[in-house]
């Protein structure tokens, strides 16, 4: 069993200076490097499953002047490309964002070391969303279950302590955060929480408008609080990630936009798990002034 759960990770995941990754990415690593900001984009950072779509919508809208018709007019990973995102024949990030006019929204789930260089050149806006990690861990397994560019994750607990290990894509989600953490002492990146969001979405969404430069109207605010809640999300086609054949992500298995709630973590971990994933948090996190919103 451990061998051929090896095996299938050396297949579906590689390593690409130091960082971990789906095989398909790597093999356009040159390209990702080399890709060319500019200083009018907007790039939005997250480690995965960590309410990257969420964030998106609302400042696609906030672009699009609130027109929600605007927004449905394409899928979203149309309208604000997956930078390092690529398969062969179906998902090519960078050749999309280099065909776009500006100004462009990027996302992407880099940590900060492995971002094209052009983005700190160019001075580029960065949004960062963070999450709850249990939730994330969470999140991230039913992900590993529906997208077969995935290994097979195991049971919970064993995936969790992978995750723990930073063994899954994009690596260590305690250096992820804490890179970003550091990189927001500049104005130029505004440093959100997931968990802020859920209790007062309005609050963060005019702190984004205000970010990006614009008014927050009242009817702004108000349109963009209506059409990014979880259910109005949920039922967009273009958003709850339909329009993706199941060969690549299969929503039978689970859906896309599965819960979008904080603690269900609780519903997963038992309690000897939580309490070593407690010390352990506490071991990758000490020196680090970030401090998550919610209760852990
Ligand atoms: C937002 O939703 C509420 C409740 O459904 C509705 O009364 C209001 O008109 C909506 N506002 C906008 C700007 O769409
Ligand atoms: C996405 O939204 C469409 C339109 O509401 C709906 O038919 C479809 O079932 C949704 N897909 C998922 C996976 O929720």
């Amino acid at each position: 069993v451990m061998d051929s759960s090896k095996s299938e990770y050396a297949e579906k995941l590689c390593n690409v200076r130091g960082l971990i990754i789906y095989k398909d990415f790597a093999k356009n690593w040159d390209n990702v490097e080399a890709f060319q900001a500019r200083p009018d984009d907007l790039l939005i950072a997250t480690y995965p499953k960590s309410g990257t779509t969420w964030v998106s919508e609302i400042v696609d809208l906030i672009y699009k002047e609130g027109n929600v018709e605007k927004c449905k007019e394409d899928v979203i990973f149309n309208r604000i490309p997956f930078l390092e995102c690529k398969n062969e024949e179906h998902f090519d990030g960078i050749k999309q964002l280099e065909n776009m006019a500006s100004p462009r929204i990027v996302k992407t789930h880099l940590p900060p070391e492995y971002l094209p260089v052009s983005f700190w050149e160019k001075n580029c806006k960065m949004i960062y969303l963070c999450r709850n990690v249990k939730d994330v861990a969470v999140s991230y397994y039913y992900f590993h279950l529906m997208v077969p560019a995935h290994p097979n994750p195991g049971t919970f607990p064993e995936f969790v302590e992978k995750f723990m290990n930073g063994e899954v894509p994009y690596g260590s989600w305690y250096k992820h955060v804490k890179s970003w953490w550091e990189k927001s002492k500049s104005p130029n990146i505004l440093f959100l929480f997931y968990e802020d969001m859920h209790e007062d979405i309005r609050k963060e969404v005019i702190k984004v408008i205000h970010f990006l430069g614009r008014e927050p109207s009242e009817e702004l605010v108000e349109t963009i609080v209506n059409h990014t809640s979880f259910q109005e999300m949920k039922n967009n086609p273009t958003t709850n990630y339909t329009a993706i054949p199941d060969e690549f992500m299969n929503q039978k298995v689970s859906p896309f936009m599965r819960k979008g709630i904080v603690g269900d973590w609780k519903n997963h971990f038992t309690v000897a798990l939580n309490e070593r994933f407690d010390m352990h948090y506490e071991q990758e996190m000490k020196g680090s002034t970030l401090k998550l919103q919610t209760k852990i």
